[in-house]
């Protein structure tokens, strides 16, 4: 891998992907996308990881799509790269994704938060969609991700201007999940992902679909998926232990069955 570094926790069930393009201010060329687009695809079959990290350093998340390699692009090129296909395996990701954000998170890269199920942000990060200031529009889920997580009139002043929002104003507006001192970002996030991964995994991956499944559906077809999948639960062995457990007074051990 030459633009991502990953470890894997298997005794937390977590594994961290860490951007690593430090040059570019991580800055997602069509390389890079590759490599964490199929590390995704791994991890989300590896039975020892539960829950996935994304991170970057401390100093940037993502300073969006690499603008020198799409810069003498025309649309017929664009077209046959095609780049976005590739953001759709991390959409596909049954396992809950956890960003872990200090500084930049602008264009692709706020994208890419937006792609994640929770988002733990450091006191320096910054949110944007900058890209109408080099003439084009977002193109990975911008205008659509994140007008349905801080509504219309917000989304449109980042989209039309450019203008950043800062870590608080991203957790007042509902972007994200909390915001921590730099120092801890990441060991805060490590912390999210563990009790997430602590969790029975199969009523997690249900759980996580139907909550994605909110943003697809009307009330009325998301609360019959919803009903199915907390019906197909009691399949399953966890549910059979979760419950005894309770009634016990013990903790539960999770089989993933
Ligand atoms: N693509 C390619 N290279 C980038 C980049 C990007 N998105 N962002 C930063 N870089 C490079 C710079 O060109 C620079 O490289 P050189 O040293 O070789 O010149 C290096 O990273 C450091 O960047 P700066 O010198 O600009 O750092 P700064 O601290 O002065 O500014 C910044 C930081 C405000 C993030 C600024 O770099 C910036 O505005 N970057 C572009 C942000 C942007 O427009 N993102 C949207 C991209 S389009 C997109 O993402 C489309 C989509 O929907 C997927």
């Amino acid at each position: 891998m030459q633009y991502i570094k990953t470890e894997k926790h298997p005794q937390d069930g977590i594994a961290v992907i860490y951007l690593n393009r430090p040059e570019a201010l991580n800055a997602l060329n069509t390389e890079l996308m590759e490599e964490l687009s199929s590390q995704i695809v791994e991890y989300d079959q590896d039975e020892e990881v539960r829950c996935i990290v994304l991170t970057g350093s401390e100093k940037v998340f993502a300073a969006g799509a690499d603008i020198k390699q799409m810069a003498g692009k025309g649309a017929v090129d664009m077209l046959i790269i095609d780049q976005f296909t590739k953001w759709d395996k991390i959409k596909r990701c049954k396992k809950p994704l956890i960003a872990g954000v200090s500084g930049y998170a602008l264009g692709g890269g706020c994208e890419l938060v937006m792609h994640c199920d929770m988002v733990v942000a450091s006191e320096t990060a910054q949110f944007g969609q900058p890209e109408i200031k080099i003439g084009v529009m977002p193109g990975a889920g911008g205008t659509q991700r994140l007008t349905r997580a801080i509504g219309k009139v917000r989304a449109m002043e980042m989209v039309l201007t450019g203008k950043f929002i800062t870590a608080y104003e991203a957790l007042q507006f509902g972007l994200i999940n909390k915001v921590v001192p730099v120092e801890i970002y990441l060991q805060e996030t490590l912390k999210l992902a563990r009790q997430v991964a602590s969790m029975p995994p199969l009523a997690v991956r249900l759980a996580k679909e139907a909550v994605l499944k909110s943003f697809e559906t009307s009330l009325e077809e998301g609360l019959i998926f919803e009903r199915k999948n907390f019906y197909l639960l009691f399949a399953s062995e966890d549910q059979k232990e979760g419950m005894n457990a309770f009634i016990e007074k013990r903790q539960p051990q999770w089989k993933g069955k």
